[in-house]
């Protein structure tokens, strides 16, 4: 549904991105995560036709975007990273011009106003002056006009910023209704978003791409093959622990520390993909008290400042 190739754009001569390349199939949601001045509003512009590349081409549903920026248009729902909101013009009026202006049939458009208005939660305000409306609301409308003309994709430029939690929980299920007719393209540098609703996140740094996976890929593959870490609270002795469980066949290291009440918190370096299950039956045969044993998963917090922090090769 949206296809990039080798896209560059710079301004003066610092790049913005630099030779992004990446699709994005039919019906997916795709979450786009970096740090402040990443390049992913620069990345939005571009696909939604309001910014031309430096270099490399970008289509959407197979119309590329600087020759048939309106038929692009058309089938984009686009949220701006601050939207040019007609300060003037009411709630309801306002989403009626978007529709007109994007061709909407006269005939569906109340109808479409309604059900924006509806799933941004907007139905007290449709009469009110959008100047007049707080900030999270504004953010709401602007929400509201990227759906209104029911595009087939969505590109959405940090749509939770400035909600409040529970206008935030409301946006996501939102997302994610939206995301089973829709392909969605969304930024943000929250993660617990980004996990929360995508189905693959993209993470740029300083406008190249460093990762491209599944939250929970991303979150397990870390840093090329870590491995995993296992934590167990054992009772015994912390001196014979940390020589007993060094030699199981495996481990690769052992960190001990006290955890209170005679016991001992032991995190386990592994290079195989789950030993658990022999982790937990070496240390019972070697006598020791098994008081817990879990995984420990990075999350996707711990895998973006990872892969965001490094100092290029
Ligand atoms: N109009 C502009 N003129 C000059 N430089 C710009 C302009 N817009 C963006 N940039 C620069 O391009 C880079 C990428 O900016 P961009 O807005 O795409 O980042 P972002 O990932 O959206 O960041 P944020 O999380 O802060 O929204 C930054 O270094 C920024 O300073
Ligand atoms: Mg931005």
């Amino acid at each position: 549904m949206i296809e990039v190739q080798g896209l560059t754009r710079f301004y003066a001569d610092r790049p913005a991105i630099q030779d992004l390349s990446f699709s994005v199939p039919r019906g997916q949601v795709l979450g786009f995560l970096g740090p402040n001045g990443a390049g992913k509003s620069t990345t939005m512009r571009i696909l939604t036709g309001y910014l031309a590349p430096g270099s490399g081409t970008a289509t959407v549903a197979g119309f590329d975007v600087v020759d048939h920026s309106l038929e692009v248009r058309r089938r984009i729902g686009y949220l701006p990273e601050t939207t040019p909101l007609y300060k003037e013009m009411r709630v309801a009026s306002f989403l009626d011009m978007m529709c007109r202006l994007r061709g909407v049939a006269a005939s569906r458009r109340r109808a479409r106003v309604d059900s924006a208005i509806e799933a941004c939660g907007l139905a007290d305000r449709r009469h009110e002056v959008i100047g007049r409306l707080s900030r999270g609301l504004r953010q709401r409308v602007g929400l509201a006009q990227a759906i209104v003309h029911d595009p087939e994709v969505l590109i959405l430029d940090e749509p939770t910023a400035g909600l409040d939690p529970a206008q935030t929980r409301e946006t996501r299920e939102l997302i994610t209704a939206l995301g089973r007719e829709h392909t969605i393209v969304l930024s943000s540098h929250i993660l617990p978003e980004v996990s929360a609703t995508c189905d693959r996140v993209l993470i740029i740094n300083h406008g190249r791409l460093v990762a491209d996976d599944t939250p929970a890929n991303l979150a397990r593959n870390i840093g090329g093959g870590q491995g995993a870490e296992i934590e167990m609270v054992l009772q015994g002795s912390g001196a014979e622990i940390e020589s007993r469980v060094s030699a199981i066949p495996g481990v690769d290291s052992v960190a001990v520390s006290p955890a209170g009440d005679g016991s001992w918190r032991v995190v386990v370096k592994t290079s195989k993909a789950d030993m658990r299950d022999e982790l937990a039956r070496a240390v019972v045969e070697a006598g020791f008290g098994l008081r817990e044993l879990q995984a420990r998963t990075l999350s996707l917090e711990d895998v973006f400042v990872h892969l965001t922090t490094e100092e290029p090769a």
